[in-house]
């Protein structure tokens, strides 16, 4: 049976240098990726992210608490911004913030995050940036690597949807690994859309397993 083709529109949270988001970008861009990259939401003002989204000439909003100090205005702009958009698709792409649950409620199972480390292991609060990959170096494993999963109202903690292993070597600093890791995040993210984009994937509880072939949709 053909793969229905769902064209995502793709919303982006991000607040730094947003090298995931080009990545998707480039995806989109080379036809690798049949989805719509509609917009930008930061926090962050001053992010390379933003700047990129300029240079694309994709919409952007600054959403933070200086220009929202009241959290349930900022939710609402966030959700009216996401809907003057028409996303039905959102990914984090290096979002310091917690979404909110209303979002999370909204965009149910439509909301992935990559984390630059093997949940549920090196995850949750707090754990983000180098602070990850020195955690990884001080417990000796030997693999760390790259997990895409859904969103739930918990840090780090929705279903997994893929995940990509990266090795760890003796002489690694958490700057080496980082960088090593962030290549394949690069690769894994789009591969991760893919699934979502060709409706290839269900979500089984806290299981994300591939349809079957021959199953009726
Ligand atoms: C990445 O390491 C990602 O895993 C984490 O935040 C970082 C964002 O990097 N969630 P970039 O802004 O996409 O370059």
């Amino acid at each position: 049976m053909p793969h229905k083709h769902s064209s995502l529109r793709i919303a982006a949270f991000a607040s730094g240098r947003g090298s995931n988001f080009s990545a998707i970008v480039d995806a989109i861009e080379s036809g690798e990726l049949k989805s719509t990259a509609v917009g930008v939401i930061s926090n962050n003002p001053d992010s390379g992210v933003i700047e990129f989204a300029e240079s694309k000439e994709i919409p952007y909003a600054v959403i933070n608490k200086n220009r929202y100090p009241d959290e349930s205005e900022l939710n609402n702009k966030i959700l009216d911004t996401l809907d003057e958009w028409n996303a039905n698709f959102i990914v984090l792409a290096g979002y310091m913030k917690k979404i909110d649950p209303s979002i999370v409620r909204k965009y149910k199972n439509r909301i992935l995050n990559i984390h630059p480390a093997l949940l549920p292991s090196f995850g949750g609060n707090k754990m983000y940036g180098l602070k990850v990959h020195e955690s990884v170096l001080n417990s000796g494993v030997k693999y760390s690597g790259v997990t895409v999963h859904i969103v739930t109202d918990e840090y780090d903690k929705g279903p997994i949807v893929l995940q990509q292993v990266v090795p760890v070597y003796d002489d690694d600093t958490a700057e080496i690994l980082q960088k090593r890791i962030l290549k394949e995040e690069h690769t894994i993210y789009k591969e991760a859309i893919r699934l979502f984009e060709e409706d290839l994937v269900v979500v089984l509880g806290q299981r994300v397993v591939r349809k079957r072939e021959n199953a009726e949709d």
